[in-house]
This record gives C-alpha cells, sequence and structure tokens, in this order.
C-alpha cells in the first residue's frame, strides 16, 4: 500500500480536498491519511462536519489575528513531527494558502514528494493576491505532481518549464458542488428559510482578502451600504468571515440596514443552497468565482484581478475592482438592466466537469505504477 497524505487547513482547501479524500480512500492500493493544520478553526471544523472528515493528525495552529509568519512557522513544525511519525509516500497540497506552501517545503524537506491540486492558477502580480500568488508559485516549484484545473493553468506551468507530471483535471470544488446541491434543501439557519427568492433580489456577498484589507475593502462595503440603499427591492445576504478585520469593516458600514443581512459564515451545504437561489454573487472570493457559474449567477469579482479568467471570457463572471464608484455602478446595473444579467446569467462550467478528484486519483496510481495509463484529461467545450 502506498501511503498518501492530503494536507489542508483553510474552509476552501477542505471543501475542494474533501472529495479527493474520500476518493483516495476508495482506491484499493493506496492508503489514504489526512492532516490538517488547522489554520482555521471553526471554518475548517464546520466543512470536516458538513463531508464527515475525520482527520488522522490535527496541528491546530490558529491563532486569533494570526500573521503570516506563525502560520507558516508554526505549521512548518508541527508537519514535521508529523511527516517524521507517518512517513507518507507522497504529500498532496491544494491552492494557494500558506498551509499550502508549509506543507510542500515540509513534505520537499523530509525529501517526500509533492502533488499540488489546483496547480497553474497565476496572475502575474507578486502582490495580488497577497501571498497566495507568491505560496502558488514557490509550491509549483517544490511539486512532482501537478493537477491544473484548466488548459490555461497548465499553459502557466509550461511556462515555467513544468511540464513534467502535469495532469488536466478540473477543478475538485465542481466534484464537491455535484453532491451539494439540492432542489429540496432544508436550511437551518432560519433567514434563509424566511427569504423571498423568487420575488426579491438575493444578492449574496462576501469580502475576504488580505489585499483588501484597508482603504479598498472601506470602498467596497461603502459601495454595498449605497446599493442597498438605493436598491430597497433587493436582499443583502452576508456570511461574514471570521477575520477580526473583515467583521469590524463589514459591521462599520453596513449595520443597520433593514436590507442587509450579516450572518456568520454558512457551512457549506447551506453555501452552496444559497447560491444556486441567489440572483447575484458580489465577492472576492476564489472559490465562489468557480462554483456560481456552475450554477448560472453572475458574479462581480470584488478585485483588481483574477487569476480565474475562464469565467470572465465565457461572460457570467466581471471584474468589479476596489473602487467605491465602479462597484457600486456594475452591483445597481445588474439589479435594473435586466438584459445586462440576461447576458450573463447563464450556467457554464469551465473550472470542470465533476470528476476531479477520479483522474487525480488515477494520476497517483500510475505515479507509483499502481495504473498502465495516466488518467483521461479533462476537456472544457
Ligand atoms: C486564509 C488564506 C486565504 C484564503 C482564506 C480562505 C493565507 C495567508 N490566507 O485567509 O488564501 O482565501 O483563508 O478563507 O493562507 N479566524 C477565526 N476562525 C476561523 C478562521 C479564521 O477566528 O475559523 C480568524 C482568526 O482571527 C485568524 C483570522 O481569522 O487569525 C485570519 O485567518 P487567516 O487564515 O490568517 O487568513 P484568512 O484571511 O482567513
Ligand atoms: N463558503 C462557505 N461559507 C461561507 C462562505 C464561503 O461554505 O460563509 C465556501 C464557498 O462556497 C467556497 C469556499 O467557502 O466553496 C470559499 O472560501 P473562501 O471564500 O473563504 O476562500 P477562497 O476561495 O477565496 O480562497
Amino acid at each position: 500500500m502506498k501511503k498518501v497524505m492530503t494536507v489542508f487547513g483553510t474552509r476552501p482547501e477542505a471543501i475542494k480536498m474533501a472529495p479527493l479524500v474520500r476518493e483516495l480512500e476508495s482506491r484499493e492500493g493506496l492508503e489514504s491519511l489526512c492532516c490538517v493544520t488547522a489554520q482555521h478553526r471553526q471554518m475548517l471544523d464546520s466543512v470536516l462536519d458538513a463531508f464527515d472528515l475525520t482527520p488522522d493528525f490535527d496541528l491546530d495552529i490558529m491563532e486569533p489575528r494570526q500573521s503570516l509568519y506563525t502560520i507558516t512557522a508554526k505549521a512548518l513544525l508541527g508537519m514535521e513531527r508529523v511527516l517524521a511519525q507517518a512517513k507518507p509516500d507522497l504529500v498532496l497540497v491544494h491552492g494557494d494558502t500558506s498551509t499550502t506552501f508549509a506543507g510542500a517545503l515540509a513534505a520537499f524537506y523530509a525529501q517526500i514528494p509533492v502533488g499540488h491540486v489546483e496547480a497553474g492558477l497565476r496572475t502575474y502580480d507578486r502582490y495580488s493576491p497577497f501571498p497566495e500568488e507568491m505560496n502558488r508559485t514557490l509550491t509549483g516549484d517544490l511539486c512532482a505532481l501537478h493537477f491544473c484545473p484548466t488548459a490555461a493553468n497548465r499553459d502557466n506551468l509550461a511556462r515555467e518549464g513544468i511540464t513534467q507530471g502535469v495532469y488536466l483535471t478540473g477543478n475538485t470544488v465542481i466534484d464537491a458542488l455535484k453532491t451539494s446541491v439540492r432542489k429540496d434543501f432544508a436550511f437551518q439557519t432560519p433567514l434563509l428559510n424566511q427569504l423571498d427568492y423568487a420575488g426579491r433580489k438575493v444578492v449574496l456577498i462576501t469580502c475576504h482578502r488580505r489585499e483588501n484589507y484597508g482603504a479598498p475593502m472601506e470602498h467596497i462595503m461603502t459601495a454595498l451600504r449605497r446599493l442597498a440603499r438605493d436598491c430597497p427591492e433587493a436582499e443583502f445576504v452576508y456570511p461574514v468571515h471570521l477575520s477580526p478585520v473583515v467583521r469590524e469593516t463589514a459591521h462599520k458600514h453596513l449595520d443597520g440596514l433593514a436590507n442587509v443581512h450579516l450572518i456568520e459564515p454558512l457551512d457549506v451545504l447551506e453555501m452552496h443552497n444559497l447560491m444556486a437561489r441567489a440572483y447575484l454573487v458580489m465577492t472576492d472570493s476564489g472559490g465562489l468565482q468557480e462554483e456560481a457559474p456552475a450554477l448560472g449567477k453572475p458574479v462581480l469579482v470584488l478585485r483588481r484581478e483574477t487569476e480565474r479568467p475562464e469565467a470572465v471570457a465565457a461572460g457570467t463572471v466581471r471584474l468589479a475592482g476596489t473602487e467605491e464608484e465602479q462597484v457600486y455602478a456594475m452591483g445597481r446595473e445588474l439589479l435594473e438592466n435586466r438584459s445586462e444579467y440576461d447576458k450573463m446569467a447563464r450556467a457554464v462550467n469551465p473550472y470542470g466537469d465533476g470528476r476531479a478528484c477520479g483522474r487525480i486519483a488515477d494520476a497517483v496510481e500510475y505515479y507509483f505504477a499502481l495504473r498502465a495509463a495516466p488518467p483521461e484529461e479533462w476537456r472544457y467545450g
């Protein structure tokens, strides 16, 4: 049996790695081990509960208002112990968080090969998203296997000279989404059962990126406040990330408006089912940019750039930036101009077909010579 250790620590990594853990567990020649850094605590545990996952190792590193230094150092030291004890044959990390980079670096120091799930996303601006662009670039250099969601991601790696061990798989988030959205879903959060999704325009908001801390986030929140005042027929639902910086800014600008609902982070099943019923998504999240297009929901991205240009090209995602006037104007247009809205509200799946985890597990088996052929590549369009 070859031991494959998945390593993750934040909410989005957990959502995107959970279906892969299940897939690895189903393979006879592989032993699946799961290590969480718990860079996020409550938001990670919520995902573990939703997918009924129990990690084999939990580094429990989260601190309030943690810095990039503490996350990286604590994850690296924790991983040293876990790798020495578990001795995996392969480590799999996901995406671009500090856990991703520290996990890959720790495995490299132990001379254990690493596979990167969600490889090859780039903006080519090292400070945006920060620190994610550098995390994923450095992780790419450390890895032996690279699982790219899209052809553009694979092309990015090729430009950096990474051509070996690269697989085009689609994004595992689409695998997760296929199991979570249900027509008859009953929400636990009372507000979400009470909302009139047919009669009111429900705008789903999230915002948390570090490079948006400070002035950009203030501008975004001011724009959202103006939108809520000027569009009383819409309901704005904002599950607020647990980062204290985000919470302070969101409450400062958005408290006290009858059609703005600042609520606690949602569990992933509630989030996916809310998105499926929403009218519009306004977000700086990476994951939401991938999920909403699959559900046919227009997205305004609250950032200056995106490493996910595929849905922009498909027409369902637009970059709104972080300037107050532009965020306000683009939001208002989609709330009031039906034909502009209809142009964007089409279900497209540039990020996957829901079978990414099977391809990744096949590639892992191929790497260990447990299978004769590499996986079939995923193709979009
Ligand atoms: C992290 C990732 C980011 C990812 C995001 C997903 C890094 C540097 N950043 O950013 O790439 O998009 O997760 O959400 O890896 N907190 C809690 N409980 C939780 C989670 C967070 O209290 O369950 C609070 C803590 O005070 C923590 C702070 O939020 O210190 C920030 O968490 P952190 O992981 O450092 O940054 P994120 O902005 O969440
Ligand atoms: N999400 C969730 N509850 C929330 C907000 C987000 O379950 O209250 C999910 C969302 O559906 C997506 C992932 O978390 O799958 C995105 O996480 P986040 O925006 O924190 O990080 P990013 O994707 O930007 O790294």
